[in-house]
């Protein structure tokens, strides 16, 4: 049912874009502003200086991939709830704007909405019902924003995921919070401290006190029997050249590290024998020492820790407290390598009182786990295998210590001494992050490259370096993970937000506080169960808003990466897994006693092979949508986040809710990352992140004929609102998101109609192929034109160009500054502009990389079309303004062709740098052109 003016919803007519967006960039950046969006954020905030401390976030409970800013999923909520007669000004103040920027002005400090609460009352006012009745669901929750949001706004929130790490995560950030309060976190604060004195006790001696990283090579004995590190780089401090080299004991055949200002030659030759070494062979038969010496130590057999310190070979030590850049280097000392001993010595006692086996991941690495296949092959078969033996002694003490708690606490308090323990494990999953042997040193930061940050945010898979790293868990890492030692000042107050240092208290302080007393059993809920069969699970018609932000293709491997925390938290919380998977909560078949992750239910798979096929994933997609159309009220709303840079992916998606029985109803483009990544985004690919809001069981406008013009008028429509929405406050330098926008409700309106004129009745399938075909050149049509609005040139400058021309311009604006522009992207609008065989007159083919083409300069394209006339009288102009002066110039302008002075004055204003003008060379030409011809 398409939305009468009456009923639309506040999100399918308006959004404060800037405010928001500046809210989300902020929340997305981690230790630095940019400079605009600092800029931006305390105009906004109404403070003309304004510190940005590191503020507590979600992530710092624990890493989970892919999360979205809070803030703007509070705004998407609420604008999705409220209706569209409702003043942004009303809305924001709900947001809590306000707020933000009363606390803003007191404590001097960038402030985000997240950090503030909304305002519940205003809320309901403008709601005009109780906001517990708005049921909001979240059916692929993840890490939670989304549904911790709309618990803040006051409404009934139901979050779910198939993924039993971001299960616990919602419930570790929505709901224990919510139903305990500040009571959990007083528990959980003193339970952190006892955790972190129980290791000092019990790890203690296993390091250095004055230690803060270790940094190790990996080693193996080469065929002389010499020992040898694998290394590649060794750097320490790269900004101050600290690196790590060794020389070689001949006698003992061993290295020795020292602390060294050059870079050291790389390993060709022995050093003791002379013979040349095979980097491959040293990594294969590190594997087999490894494997051979933890399975040694696993046996019992105290022997087998003399070798540690040639198979795991100690190369530097960062000590603590020198700065906050981190402090001086050292070499080790006999003390330090006797340490490293003992630890495994302490492993083969645990091993043989029979304790140790149940307490580290014995389980072997599942073969469908595409994240550590290239661990696997290399030979390491178990997820204990990926430790050195120290690492695994902290693992297993710690979880040890964690199981013991979890069982004393549950007898204690129940189900909140089960809440408790599961932060514990969650610190202990974030120690693991920066402990174990996928590790590594990170030379420009001083510090450890955690699995999650380095390895797996590259590629999506780990392997297996040559250096990795070791905190000092006693002393230095649990303490930094869990954030305890600072005690509550008297009357602090709930607002006055402390900075962190990103670890687990400082956030559920936050969390505690803000949504105390908000969860009402029966009606908020969190699953684990199988987004695809919502509507078995939920009652029919029953859910007002569905908000939801999926995976994208294989952009992430949630059972993959999550796996391997997974093992850890299981074995920690063995004692409650009852408590923290009640029967009630789990709505699909599978078990909390399982260490694998039942990555058969992720909605996962890859993009469709071609621009306009159909993947495996969309097919999942299409059953989560039809599932969650079922659920939704009749005037409820699907609200979808996407965050895909490939246009087939896109124009998937849009048929995808076609297909469903939906009708988008707008898209906006809201800022998910932070804008770093924004830029690199863009740079490789062209769509970034929108919203789409979409009314299921839509019924759509017939086109009788296959000309009926009303698709192409929708279309047009959109285009020049949609324009005017993001150039209107962003101006012209932002015209890339202007695109985005225009493109997706070009898509958007195609989703409203229905061919039924044709002479061969179409599918759905053919159907939508031809509306969005028509949708996209009309859009690139309309675009094209209504920018010469922007551009102070006569519509005419664009209305009368060859196919190919407007292609080339089109992907010229869309183009990056070094005028590169996403192969798909560029593919598919050639075949909507019909224009798909001159893809060689406008790019250079050879030059696909990554996915990109680069574009042929604008100077050589043939002035046998429009746009290369155009160019080179831009040219000639440009040139005869600085020779013989800005009046003989305009003579030329007076007897050029009208249609060819309209383009220039085009390119001049919208890609005066991409076509290779200075700025002084732009405002000669602007004033030469004048107004036009
Ligand atoms: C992009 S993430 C959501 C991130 C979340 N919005 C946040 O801010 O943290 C997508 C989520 O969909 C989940 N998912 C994938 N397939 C699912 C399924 N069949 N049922 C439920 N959830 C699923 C993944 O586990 C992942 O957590
Ligand atoms: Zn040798």
């Amino acid at each position: 049912m398409s939305a009468a003016p009456g009923e639309a919803k506040l999100i399918e007519r308006k959004f404060p874009l800037v405010e928001v967006n500046a809210m989300a960039e902020c929340e997305m950046s981690f230790k630095t502003l940019a400079r605009e969006t600092r800029a931006r954020i305390t105009e906004l905030l109404g403070v003309e200086k304004a510190k940005w401390k590191g503020l507590p976030k979600i992530n710092n409970l624990m890493y989970y991939p892919a999360r979205r800013p809070a803030s703007a999923a509070r705004a998407v909520t609420l604008a999705s709830a409220l209706g569209a007669d409702v003043s942004l000004d009303d809305f924001k103040n709900a947001l809590g704007f306000e707020r933000a920027k009363e606390v803003a002005r007191k404590s001097e400090t960038i402030t985000i909405l997240f950090m503030v609460d909304p305002q519940r009352e205003l809320v309901a006012k403008l709601l005009g019902r109780d906001p517990k009745s708005v049921v909001v669901v979240d059916p692929m929750a993840g890490g939670g924003s989304i549904p911790l949001e709309a618990l803040r706004l006051g409404f009934a929130a139901i979050a779910g995921d198939y993924n039993p790490v971001a299960y616990l995560l919602l419930r570790a950030t929505v709901e224990f919070p919510a139903k305990y309060g500040r009571k959990l976190y007083e528990l959980v604060a003193e339970e952190a401290r006892k955790m972190i004195e129980y290791a000092r006790a019990e790890l203690g001696r296993y390091y250095g006190e004055g230690d803060k990283n270790y940094v190790f090579f990996r080693a193996a004995r080469h065929d002389c029997g010499g020992v040898l590190p694998l290394a590649r780089t060794s750097a320490l401090n790269r900004k101050r050249g600290i690196y790590v080299s060794f020389e070689y004991d001949k006698q003992a055949k061993v290295p020795v590290p020292k602390i060294s200002d050059k870079q050291p030659p790389p390993l060709i030759t022995c050093p003791y024998c002379g013979r040349l070494v095979s980097e491959g062979a040293l990594q294969a038969k590190w594997v087999e020492e490894h494997a051979k010496l933890l399975e040694a130590l696993l046996n019992g057999n105290e022997g087998a820790a003399d070798r540690v310190a040639e198979v795991y070979l100690l190369a530097a030590i960062q000590q603590a407290g020198r700065g906050r850049r981190g402090g001086g280097y050292r070499s080790p000392t006999p003390e330090d390598l006797e340490r490293l001993r003992e630890a495994a010595r302490e492993l083969t006692e645990m091993a043989g009182s029979g304790e140790l086996h149940s307490l580290i991941p014995l389980a072997p690495i599942p073969a469908g786990n595409e994240v550590f296949e290239d661990v696997r092959e290399a030979g390491l078969r178990y997820w204990y295998q990926l430790f050195s033996p120290r690492q695994l002694l902290a693992l297993a003490k710690l979880a040890a210590y964690v199981r013991r708690r979890a069982e004393e606490l549950r007898d204690e308090y129940g189900e909140l001494g089960a809440a408790a323990a599961l932060y514990l494990a969650l610190a202990l999953a974030k120690l693991v992050n920066y402990n174990s042997l996928l590790t590594e040193w990170h030379a420009s930061k001083q510090n450890i490259r955690d699995v999650t940050g380095s390895r797996y945010a590259r590629g999506k898979k780990v392997e297996l370096g040559y250096d990795f790293c070791e905190a000092v868990a006693p002393y230095a890492g649990l303490p930094w993970v869990l954030e305890a030692e600072e005690e509550e000042e008297e009357g602090e107050e709930a607002e006055d937000f402390e900075a962190t240092r990103g670890g687990i208290l400082p956030v559920l302080k936050l969390l505690c506080s803000s949504l105390e007393g908000l969860w009402r059993e029966g009606v908020d809920g969190v699953y684990l169960w199988d987004a695809t069969r919502l509507d078995e699970v939920l009652p029919h018609s029953s859910v007002d808003i569905v908000h939801v932000d999926p995976p994208y293709y294989d952009q992430h491997d949630y059972s993959g990466i999550t796996e391997f925390f997974w093992v850890v938290i299981q074995q920690a919380l063995l004692p409650v897994l009852d408590q923290l998977f009640p029967r009630e909560r789990v709505k699909i078949d599978w078990s909390p006693y399982d260490p694998e992750i039942p990555r058969r239910l992720e909605v996962r798979g890859e993009p469709p092979k071609e621009v306009g096929a159909l993947s495996a994933f969309g097919t999942k997609i299409s059953a989560f949508l039809k599932a969650a159309a079922k659920v939704l009220k009749t005037d409820g709303l699907l609200v979808l986040w996407y965050a895909y840079g490939k246009l087939q992916g896109w124009e998937e998606l849009f048929y995808r809710l076609y297909e469903s029985g939906y009708k988008v109803t707008k898209t906006w483009q809201v800022w998910s990352e932070s804008r770093q990544r924004f830029t690199a985004s863009l740079a490789k690919a062209f769509l970034t992140s929108i919203v789409i809001v979409a009314r299921p069981n839509a019924g759509r406008v017939p086109l009788l004929r296959a000309e009926d013009p009303q698709l192409e008028e929708a279309v047009r429509a959109t285009v020049k609102s949609s324009l005017d929405a993001v150039l209107g406050v962003y101006g012209l330098d932002q015209l890339q998101p202007a695109l985005v926008t225009s493109l997706a409700d070009a898509f958007a309106v195609a989703t409203g109609f229905r061919p039924v004129g044709y002479e061969e009745p179409l599918g759905v399938t053919a159907s939508f192929r031809t509306l969005s075909g028509t949708a996209l050149k009309v859009a690139v049509e309309a675009i094209l034109e209504h920018l010469a609005q922007y551009a102070g040139a006569p519509a005419y400058a664009v209305g009368a160009l060859d196919d190919v021309s407007r292609l080339y311009l089109f992907l010229l604006l869309a183009a990056t500054p070094d005028l590169r522009v996403s192969y798909d992207f560029a593919n598919r609008v050639a075949q909507a502009l019909r224009a798909s065989a001159a893809f060689d007159t406008v790019s250079l083919k050879a030059e696909k990389k990554e996915g990109m083409v680069l574009l042929r300069r604008p100077s050589e394209i043939s002035t046998n079309l429009k746009f290369g006339r155009a160019m080179a009288f831009t040219l000639k102009l440009s040139e005869l303004a600085e020779r013989a002066g800005v009046r003989v110039a305009e003579e030329a302008v007076k007897e050029a062709d009208r249609e060819t002075v309209a383009l220039a004055c085009y390119l001049v204003a919208l890609c005066w740098k991409k076509i290779g003008l200075s700025e002084e060379r732009r405002d000669l030409l602007v004033k030469v052109l004048g107004g036009g011809p």
